[in-house]
């Protein structure tokens, strides 16, 4: 908790009042403290979905969803996007400064020295259902490596959590691409140590396919700075994922595998899989976007892409993304009809009060896809994508709950609206 003079709320309740107290964060928003609230009152609080709950003091990233403000350690987004790469932001999200120059490149040798899996970890990936969604591949696989690498999963030693965080960012991108490879019948590519993180991970993706010369730096900026956008977001749906797996104790590759399921949902990371879907459909279908609007407002089915928990204005990201797709889409005489079918939905939907009285703005999902479409991955290869980049929030937030003093196993309670005690038949 952040140092605060007294502040209390009160609560006031049938068996008296109870003094909470209130901490300010560094922004100056304010929290109550409720740890004294079932001891004292005997009542816990409902809060579906933890909308209105903070489950931890962090000082990985700040986000005003109101503002439309992401920091990552106090550096603004749009700072990061434009200004550094995705190894030096996940140095800075992980170890919480930007590196030195001589501090980003022994990271990033660390990073090229342990990119390879061993072999029998790929005959365990090339095992697996080939046809089957690249995320719970990947999950399964990154689970597996508790098993290849035991002597990095002890949380409580920090040297082996050091170990295990570099072999995690080093390692993901070998795995994701062997698992695409395996889904088009092609040969797995190694890591080639000659080329920077992101240059290896798009080798080892597309091989001999892979975008050369001004192309080819064009799309390594472009998937650089995609995953610098999805570095980290607090405590989203899969964060929270492994921060609650990690309160067990569980060693951190467990805890990564569950927060690569939770981002696997159409609600969260699936969603820029389900935006281009949902594109194609329209295309496909005909249907005018006038006449898919309608059916978004009669709630048979939603707008992906658009919403967020906490953005009630626009996502900063999507604007940095939709830049990018502009740079990327429109190279080309006549830019992508997906692109340019998603900013006539976005123009209409934002002229629409049913969307704007919701605060429902585009999120990191909205452009994504068709980025990543241009650049010849698989619609179902979107949600990886997002997984690589988030990869370094996930690891910072792990390692920070081992060492807050606050730390206990999450444990929710529930409100109780089941049967009252009754016996079994037999009990008469
Ligand atoms: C990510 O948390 C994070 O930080 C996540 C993320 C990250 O970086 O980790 O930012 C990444 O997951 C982005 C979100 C990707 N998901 C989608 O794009 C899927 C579509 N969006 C939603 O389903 C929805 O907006 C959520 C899940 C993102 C947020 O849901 P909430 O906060 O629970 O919002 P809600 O369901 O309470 O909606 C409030 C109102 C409702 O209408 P009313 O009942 O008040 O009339 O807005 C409506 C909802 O029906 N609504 C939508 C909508 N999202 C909300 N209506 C149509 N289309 C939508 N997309």
């Amino acid at each position: 908790m952040s140092d605060d003079k007294e502040r209390t709320v009160e609560l006031h309740y049938e068996g008296g009042v109870l003094k909470l107290p209130v901490f300010t964060g560094t922004e100056g928003e304010n929290t109550v403290e409720l740890k004294t609230l079932l001891g004292s009152t005997g009542m816990t609080t409902l809060d579906p979905g933890f909308g209105n709950t903070a489950s931890c003091s962090s000082k990985i990233t700040y986000i005003d969803g109101a503002a439309g403000i992401l920091r990552y350690r106090g550096y603004p987004i749009e700072d990061l996007a434009v200004h550094s790469t995705f190894l030096e932001t996940a140095y800075l999200v992980i170890y919480g400064e930007l590196p030195e120059p001589g501090q980003l490149k022994e990271f990033s040798d660390k990073l090229r020295d342990n990119a390879d899996i061993p072999a029998e970890m790929g005959a365990f990936i090339d095992a697996m259902p080939r046809n089957g969604h690249p995320m719970a591949l990947m999950a399964s696989a990154v689970n597996t490596l508790a098993a290849y690498y035991a002597d990095s999963a002890d949380p409580g030693d920090e040297e082996q959590v050091e170990l295990a965080t570099i072999r995690l960012m080093a390692k993901l991108p070998t795995i994701a691409s062997r698992i695409y490879r395996n889904s088009i019948g092609e040969t797995p590519i190694d890591p080639d140590d000659s080329l920077d993180y992101v240059d290896n991970f798009i080798r080892m993706t597309f091989g001999d396919n892979a975008p050369t010369g001004e192309l080819g730096d064009l799309f390594n900026k472009a998937v650089g700075m995609l995953l610098v956008l999805h570095a980290d977001h607090e405590l989203n749906c899969s964060t929270a994922t492994v921060r609650v797996v990690g309160s067990s104790q569980a060693d951190i590759f467990a805890s990564v595998a569950s927060g690569i399921n939770a981002l696997s949902g159409p609600s969260h990371g699936g969603a820029n899989q389900a935006v281009l879907e949902m594109l194609e459909e329209i295309r496909d279908s005909g249907i005018s976007i006038e006449d898919f609007l309608e059916k978004v407002k009669s709630r048979e089915v939603r707008l992906m892409g658009f919403g967020h928990r906490v953005y009630k204005n626009f996502d900063p990201r999507s604007k940095e993304i939709k830049v990018l797709a502009s740079q990327i889409l429109d190279r080309d005489e006549n830019p992508d009809e997906l692109f340019a079918l998603a900013l006539k939905l976005e123009a209409a939907a934002l002229e629409d009060s049913y969307f704007t009285e919701r605060k429902l703005y585009p999120n990191v999902d909205f452009y994504t896809g068709v980025i990543y479409r241009t650049m010849g991955f698989p619609t179902n290869m979107f949600t990886v994508l997002f997984a690589i980049g988030r990869l370094p929030g996930w690891v910072a937030h792990y390692r920070e709950q081992l060492h807050d003093p606050a730390f206990r196993i999450a444990r929710p309670r529930q409100h109780y609206i089941g049967s009252a005690e009754r016996r079994h038949p037999s009990q008469g």
